[in-house]
């Protein structure tokens, strides 16, 4: 008999207690943050699910580990433990430690980059295309067609269209491709996995042009869980196992550690050729540190080496993300419009589709950002024109094709009525649609502007 009700598989030893408000004082408290939630602090809010990244709760062991860290400036016993692990999970002989995933795509692309180089992606994730453009390189995103489509169902949303892959690869001359990179799961494309066919197929069409490839592995152990269960030749096939099967077939890897290695800070960059790993340590000492600790203490390195080996436990990927899909499922059956099928680390709301009658320069992502907190305290980010909108020379905005929020979950940190708390909130807000009215900018700064932009309500 397998019972329906999902349960957290640990049990809680340490609490942080959750600053609770009522919606008179949210409304305050949004008003002063000028409907930024960015702009709040974070005892303003009750359920935070601004990001999965560097939110998850540390186990017994990993906060045993930090007492244990060896802080020692070279060959730290910490890192020691640190870099078996994850040569063990990657395959990888040479490991570079950094403070987080972006510095591990700053010293990869750095040294891949410069101008006339193309760098080609199921979908680059913003710092990884931000790093790239910064080194003067070009980065195309070709995920396949299902992959655009939010309402299409398919089991591996996430995958490179390797037709197209082979085609630009011909076009630009494989000497000009920096590398292909498979971001796993596809972030931006809604935290949708990838199948081990298509990192396979990937692999082959790298090897057989003589292109480096490259796996963006910060959510490896979620996308082996959905390899796992939807592609029926690995359903008898342990999830790391999985992980190191699809890890097999790549030239190297950079890894945000404050995703799947359960730590609230960290990274790596994994490579296979002495030759780049040697160029990338020159780069690593100069802005992380030595090359047993880069930007790392010697406690980070063994939460890390603790976390990368937790994340595969079975009992808690099912929970992870089965409580990921339940909060998604009941939404959509609430008819809230959505991203389908669900992610593995996040929910996607379809904004635009939410709120029919407010028009995309009247933001109906951050209209309904700002209705989450109002209601409930929920914080969510906007995934729409606030963030990618452009003007044209007439000062029109040039819309993002979608307006998405964006709610991610932090791992092991909320419990079941947590999230049974975020679905009320939404009962609530839905009854409000018709009555809800959209934004308009106040203010908005050149760069970035969704960090600190002003909202007023219309
Ligand atoms: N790659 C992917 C796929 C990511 O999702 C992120 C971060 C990074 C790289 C960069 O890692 O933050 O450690 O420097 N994603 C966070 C998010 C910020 O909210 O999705 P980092």
């Amino acid at each position: 008999m397998a019972l329906k009700t999902i349960i957290e598989p640990f049990k809680i030893k340490m609490v942080e207690p959750i600053t609770m408000s009522t919606e008179a004082e949210r409304k305050k408290f949004l008003k002063d943050a000028h409907l930024n939630t960015f702009l709040l602090d974070s005892d303003q809010v009750i359920i935070d699910m601004l990001t999965d990244s560097g939110t998850s709760a540390m186990s017994a062991s990993q906060w045993a580990g930090i007492i244990d860290g060896d802080e020692s400036y070279a060959g730290s016993r910490s890192w020691k433990r640190m870099e078996k692990v994850v040569k063990e999970l990657t395959g990888m002989e040479y490991v570079l430690p950094t403070h987080q995933g972006r510095a591990a795509e700053r010293i990869i692309y750095t040294h891949l980059g410069g101008k006339g180089k193309t760098f080609i992606s199921n979908t680059h994730f913003d710092t990884t295309r931000a790093n790239i453009e910064f080194s003067g390189a070009d980065a195309i995103d070709i995920p396949i067609e299902e992959g655009k489509n939010p309402k299409q169902y398919h089991p591996f949303k996430g995958n490179m269209d390797i037709k197209q892959l082979e085609e630009n690869i011909l076009r630009l001359g494989a000497e000009n491709v920096g590398a292909v990179i498979l971001t796993i799961t596809n972030n931006s494309g809604g935290g949708q996995p990838v199948s081990m066919e298509n990192a396979r197929q990937v692999g082959e069409v790298c090897k057989k042009h003589g292109v480096l490839y490259l796996q963006d592995m910060c959510r490896i152990a979620e996308n082996a869980y959905f390899v796992h269960h939807r592609e029926k030749a690995y359903a008898d096939v342990d999830y790391k196992s999985i992980a190191q099967e699809m890890m097999s077939f790549a030239d190297g890897a950079v890894m945000s550690a404050k995703k799947d290695a359960l730590v609230n800070m960290g990274g790596f960059l994994s490579l296979r050729d002495e030759k780049i790993a040697n160029e990338c340590k020159n780069l690593l000492i100069i802005t992380e540190g030595f090359t047993t600790y880069g930007g790392l203490s010697g406690r980070d390195m063994e939460a890390i080496a603790i976390g990368l080996d937790e994340v595969f436990d079975a009992d808690y990927l099912h929970y992870r993300i089965r409580s990921t899909e339940y909060l998604g499922n009941k939404l959509h059956e609430m008819g809230i419009p959505l991203m389908l099928p669900i992610g593995g680390h996040a929910v996607y709301i379809d904004a635009k589709e939410m709120y029919p009658h407010i028009p995309v320069d009247q933001y109906p992502g951050q209209t309904l950002v700002s209705e989450l907190y109002h209601v409930g305290g929920v914080r969510s980010v906007e995934i729409g024109s606030v963030m990618f909108g452009r003007y044209d020379d007439k000062g029109k905005l040039i819309p993002s094709p979608m307006e998405l929020v964006r709610l991610a979950i932090p791992r092991r940190v909320y419990t079941q009525s947590h999230i049974e708390y975020v679905i009320e909130v939404f009962g609530e807000v839905q009854k409000r649609i018709k009555d809800t009215k959209g934004v308009k900018i106040t203010y908005e700064p050149a760069f970035l502007r969704h960090f600190t932009a002003h909202f007023e309500s219309l």
